[in-house]
């Protein structure tokens, strides 16, 4: 299995929340392929954002894309439930955040959604290795979670080979996802490592020109 078609899914958490509707219909018409939907509870992570109340107000104002919801949260399978009925597409969680990630995940896949797993710059692929072949996706995060707006980890390129060369070894279709830090500049080393999904924030929503934002990330892919 090659790589799949490269996506952009702008985060929301730089986005202006105060009019979180209107910039989510902007960045899709922009061209922006999914919406990265931050999850954090002030627990797991040390900042809160929205909770299925925000996903499902943005489903019932016709926003039909895809909604990769990234859980930064503790415990996870109670809201990976309210998120699935919310209209999320697909779910990710940190497997330290769940006390069965087999049991989590097969329950995202069970309420219809697609399951994936988040691994932080400093945990190991090898905690993948029960999964892998069950997955949809999984999230490498390129900075600590928590914050929009910080620099990119230059060593996880490392861990995206790696993981890009498991994927193909094993002929699997599982995406994957990259989040933090990601930018115009950057955004070709990340893909020739093997990323195909890119989540970025700040180098979107922090662009007057959503549209240039996006393209000048799309015309660097690898
Ligand atoms: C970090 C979040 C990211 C973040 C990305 O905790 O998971 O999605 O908002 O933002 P940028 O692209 O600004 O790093
Ligand atoms: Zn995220």
């Amino acid at each position: 299995m090659s790589k799949q078609p490269n996506i952009i899914a702008p985060s929301i958490l730089s986005a202006d929340f105060a009019r979180l509707g209107e910039e989510v219909v902007n960045v899709l018409e922009a061209g922006a392929d999914w919406i990265h939907f931050d999850v954090m509870d002030n627990h797991f992570v040390p900042n809160l954002t929205v909770g299925p109340m925000v996903c499902e107000s943005l489903r019932k104002n016709n926003i039909s894309c895809p909604i990769d919801v990234h859980l930064m949260v503790q415990p996870v399978d109670d809201l990976i439930k309210m998120f699935a009925d919310s209209g999320a597409t697909s779910i990710t969680f940190h497997p330290e955040a769940s006390e069965d990630p087999a049991k989590s995940l097969e329950l995202i896949e069970n309420l219809g959604c697609q399951p994936g797993l988040v691994l932080n710059p400093d945990i190991s692929l090898n905690v993948l290795e029960p999964y892998l072949e069950d997955i949809y996706m999984v999230l490498l995060m390129s900075v600590f979670p928590g914050f929009g707006g910080q620099k990119f980890i230059p060593e996880v390129l490392d861990k995206v080979k790696n993981l890009r060369q498991q994927i193909d070894e094993k002929n699997l279709e599982v995406r994957l996802e990259i989040d933090g830090g990601v930018n115009s500049e950057n955004i070709s080393d990340i893909s020739s490592a093997g990323a195909d999904t890119f989540v970025a924030g700040s180098a979107i929503f922090n662009n007057k020109n959503y549209s240039n934002a996006i393209k000048n990330l799309r015309d660097n892919f690898y």
